[in-house]
């Protein structure tokens, strides 16, 4: 199954308002529009009569508008020429729907699953778009280990002289990649402590799995004492999409949410969205900092001396060349454990 054929993350909804927007998924321009009775237009963009960008058009009684002789298409790609009113033509349509406050694309001729989301009792604090210059596979080896926490993040992970009694665990299936780390917490400031309701002796807990169509994350954050039987009052469950923008760079769209146990609507999360919005996008910018400084953008493993957290790589390029692009020839890049050490 190539790329296009997953649904994608390409725009937040709040980014598509009445002009059309061009965005680039894998590879391919393509050009955003909302067309009739909330239908979301996806064509490549580029128009059939003589190739102009058509994200440069305008959008007229629901119609695209092509800016250089006026022909219009409808969301389905429907083309009409104000100067040929008989002549037929197609633009290359994508399928597009809205949810969960983002416009999602992909191929017209494919039938793969819509990723499900598991958020009840979960309240939604933000959705963010980020882009790194870097291979899909190196962003997301960046987002599925902790070991570069104490050094990269400020909030989320694992102090550096307690990096050593760090627990990690893989759990694979088929078609998923689950880790799991246990450890000391980072110091964290005393009014964070308080609103999320973390106690001294709590450890981090970060629970993940990663599934490949299309590629995406779901994070689970909280904090407990080391037996799990208490637990921060708030905990987070994130749904990061990486969405290859080109084979140079990648787009990581968050879906972010809380589960409170505060009484109170959204767990009195509501108040405190503007900070948990600020603190998550300052975090993943440290993480497209790093990304964007990588010197070598070849995405195989071999080559690199890998940790003990570093296992995942290897599942993840497996599972992304089999199920994201559909090559038959699996793990073609090396060996899972190769160049571990412990
Ligand atoms: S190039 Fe689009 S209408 Fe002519
Ligand atoms: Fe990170």
């Amino acid at each position: 199954m190539p790329a296009l054929d997953h649904w994608h993350p390409v725009l937040l909804s709040r980014d598509l308002k009445q002009a059309p927007v061009g965005v680039r998924l894998a590879g391919h321009d393509i050009v955003l529009f909302r067309g009739e009775r909330s239908c979301i237009g996806a064509l490549a963009d580029n128009c059939p009569h003589r190739h102009m960008r058509l994200s440069m058009g305008k959008v007229v009684q629901h119609r695209l508008q092509c800016m250089y002789h006026g022909w219009s298409f409808d969301c389905h790609g429907g083309g009409e020429s104000p100067a040929t009113p008989k002549l037929y033509a197609q633009a290359v349509k994508f399928d597009a729907m809205e949810k969960h406050g983002a416009v999602w694309v992909k191929s017209a001729d494919s039938n793969p699953a819509f990723p499900a989301f598991d958020i009840d009792g979960y309240y939604n604090v933000c959705n963010l778009h980020h882009r790194a210059r870097a291979p899909l596979e190196l962003t997301l080896d960046n987002f599925c280990e902790i070991e570069h926490t104490p050094t990269t993040h400020d909030f989320f992970g694992y102090p550096l002289d307690k990096m050593h009694e760090v627990a990690v665990e893989f759990q694979t299936t088929d078609t998923s990649v689950r880790v799991i780390n246990q450890g000391p917490s980072k110091k964290i400031n005393w009014f964070l402590r308080l609103l999320l309701g973390i106690r001294r002796r709590y450890q981090f807990m970060d629970d993940w799995t990663t599934y490949f169509s299309p590629v995406y994350s779901v994070y689970d954050h909280w904090w407990a004492d080391p037996t799990g039987q208490k637990a921060s009052m708030v905990r987070w469950r994130l749904y990061i999409f990486f969405t290859p923008v080109d084979e140079q760079e990648t787009a990581i769209t968050t879906f972010a949410f809380t589960k409170s146990r505060y009484p109170g609507p959204a767990g009195c999360m509501r108040l405190f969205k503007w900070l948990m919005r600020r603190k998550l996008n300052h975090e993943i910018n440290l993480d497209v900092r790093i990304l964007e400084n990588l010197t070598d953008m070849n995405t195989s493993i071999e080559g690199m001396k890998l940790s003990r957290f570093d296992k995942v790589l290897g599942l993840n390029r497996e599972r992304i060349d089999r199920i994201y692009r559909g090559e038959a020839k699996a793990a073609s890049k090396g060996p899972v454990s190769a160049g571990v050490s412990s």
